[in-house]
């Protein structure tokens, strides 16, 4: 006769043991698969509205704080960055493939594709 108990317990920590590295990657803000992105980018751009790290881990609250920055108080201009405050114009201005972006790395991390693009242009015409 098997323990079923034991045999249980066995398959538990296998299975968190298992999906440990994938929850840690989610978590932490951190692609999986990083490598598979393409940052989309003209030749020659190397710097991003902020750091890369503050990005991978805030940029869905920064779009949010720039949409409030210019729906709400009229500004247009980034202070930290000089660049235009636009979903569109900049981010997607700058990144250009965001299917291989923005949308491969939500797909990674399970994130539900934003419905942004019911109003926003999606200059790479990918969704
Ligand atoms: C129901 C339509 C609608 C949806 C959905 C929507 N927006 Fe907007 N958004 C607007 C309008 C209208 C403006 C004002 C445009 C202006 O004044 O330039 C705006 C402005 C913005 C701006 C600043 C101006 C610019 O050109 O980007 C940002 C950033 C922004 N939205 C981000 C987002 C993000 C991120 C999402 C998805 C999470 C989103 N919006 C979803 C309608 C929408
Ligand atoms: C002028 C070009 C440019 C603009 C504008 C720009 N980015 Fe970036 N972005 C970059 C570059 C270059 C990197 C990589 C920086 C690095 O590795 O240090 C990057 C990195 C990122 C990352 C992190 C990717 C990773 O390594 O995991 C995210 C997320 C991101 N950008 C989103 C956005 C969003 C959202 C906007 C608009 C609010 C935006 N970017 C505007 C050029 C740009
Ligand atoms: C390195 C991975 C990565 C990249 C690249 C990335 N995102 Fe995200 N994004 C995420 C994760 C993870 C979340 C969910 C975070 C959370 O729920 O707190 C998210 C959330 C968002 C949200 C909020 C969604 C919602 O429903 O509230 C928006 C808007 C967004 N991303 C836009 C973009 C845009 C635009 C780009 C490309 C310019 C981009 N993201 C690139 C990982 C990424």
């Amino acid at each position: 006769m098997y323990d079923a108990g034991k045999v249980i317990a066995g398959l538990l920590i296998a299975l968190v043991l298992f999906t440990l590295p994938v929850l840690y990657h989610v978590v932490s803000g951190e692609s999986v698969a990083i490598e598979k992105l393409e940052l989309g980018v003209p030749e020659g751009v190397t710097e991003c509205v902020r750091s890369a790290d503050f990005m991978r881990r805030e940029h869905m609250h920064l779009l949010v704080d720039w949409r409030d920055a210019v729906v709400r108080e009229g500004k247009r201009i980034d202070e930290e960055s000089g660049f235009r405050m636009s979903l569109t114009a900049t981010c997607l201005g700058c990144h250009q493939k965001s299917q291989e972006f923005c949308f491969r790395c939500h797909e990674f991390s399970g994130v539900k594709t934003p419905y942004c693009w019911e109003c926003h242009v999606d200059p790479t015409g990918s969704q």
